[in-house]
């Protein structure tokens, strides 16, 4: 299996790292546009396979898309993060542009890839990819919602003082404030979390979750990137290896839950063949009205996108 990882940043670096040092690819190829760049990372990496006993070939590449034909799943993590001055329609416009250009390559030299996005604004970008790769949506699709639901277990393994690995969860709709937790279908080995926990601490934890990619940003001045690359690089190994895992991801809806041409968060069964099923859960009136908030904050970011026509070719 071969993944290549555009973007060599700190996403992007983390996902090939893990990606390597776990063996979920047999070749991992790291793209950036910064010359040496990507060489440099993916040379640092491969240097901890004697010490971390892993043998995936990891290599770079500055720009040249030849080196990454025939990948089975490219990961996109390529994009600016908003900066001082940037309006929210400059970094999209700025980040549409990076994403497109790198998206064709991509199609051309991989015709057959599952594509996982990551840039940011994630649901947007997600779209973004999917009206240039021109291929089913079940090949197109973003990482946000195994962050956001880490997040939230992290946070509850805390308060509870218990083992993450017992917390199960899910959480939908878009990656950003009007993301929407779900208590009601958060278990901690099988005990509903509503009997471990009292509500007023439970409602500071989602709102927690809601800006945590926001926390992580204030005490580091840049946004996160061990678990948004370990994230992503969980995605790749359910495609890689087919293990038909349900994780929340962001996905193009046609009528699920309602809604009808939007990326947006929601449970999926994750295989071989990219996104294998849209989980529609049975929402109470509140979830829901939660979930199409949420859809109409996102609706208004991909507007502005169609409004750009940055995609168009
Ligand atoms: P970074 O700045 O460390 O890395 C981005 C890399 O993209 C840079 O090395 C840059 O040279 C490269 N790049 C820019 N244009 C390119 C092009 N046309 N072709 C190839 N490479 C290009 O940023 P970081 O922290 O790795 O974040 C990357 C993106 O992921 C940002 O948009 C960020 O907002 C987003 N993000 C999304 C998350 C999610 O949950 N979906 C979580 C964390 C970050
Ligand atoms: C995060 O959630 C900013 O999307 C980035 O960490």
């Amino acid at each position: 299996m071969k993944v290549t990882v555009v973007g060599a940043g700190n996403v992007g670096a983390t996902c090939a790292d893990v990606l390597a040092h776990r063996e979920i690819a047999n070749e991992v190829v790291l793209v950036d546009i910064k010359p040496g760049f990507a060489e440099g990372k993916a040379l640092d990496i491969w240097q901890t396979s004697p010490i971390n006993l892993y043998d995936t070939r990891t290599v770079g590449s500055t720009d040249d898309y030849s080196r990454t034909a025939g990948s089975d799943v490219v990961v996109i993590t390529s994009g600016l993060p908003r900066k001082p001055g940037m309006s929210r329609d400059d970094l999209i416009a700025t980040n549409a542009g990076i994403v497109k250009s790198v998206t064709e390559n991509v199609i051309r030299y991989s015709p057959a890839a599952k594509i996982v996005v990551v840039s940011n604004p994630l649901d947007v970008m997600t779209y973004c990819a999917y009206l240039t790769a021109k291929v089913d949506s079940s090949r197109v699709f973003g990482m946000a919602g195994i962050l956001d639901t880490a997040r939230y277990r992290a946070f509850l393994a805390t308060e509870l003082n218990c083992s993450p690995k017992d917390i199960q969860a899910v959480l939908m709709g878009g990656h950003g404030d009007t993301m929407v937790p779900l208590p009601r279908y958060t278990t901690v080995a099988g005990i509903p979390v509503t009997e471990l926990i009292a509500e007023d601490k439970l409602n500071a934890i989602v709102e927690r979750t809601k800006v945590g990619g926001g926390e992580i940003v204030n005490l580091l001045g840049t946004s996160a990137w061990y678990a948004p690359g370990a994230a992503a690089a969980q995605m790749v190994e359910a495609i890689v290896r087919d293990q038909k895992r349900i994780f929340p991801v962001c996905a193009w809806l046609n009528g699920q839950y309602g809604l009808k041409d939007i990326y947006l968060g929601v449970p999926v069964v994750l295989g071989k063949n990219g996104i294998e099923k849209i989980i529609e859960l049975q929402l109470n009136e509140a979830e829901m009205n939660l979930l199409h908030n949420s859809a109409k904050a996102v609706k208004e970011v991909m507007h502005v996108l169609d409004q750009m026509n940055a995609v168009k070719a």
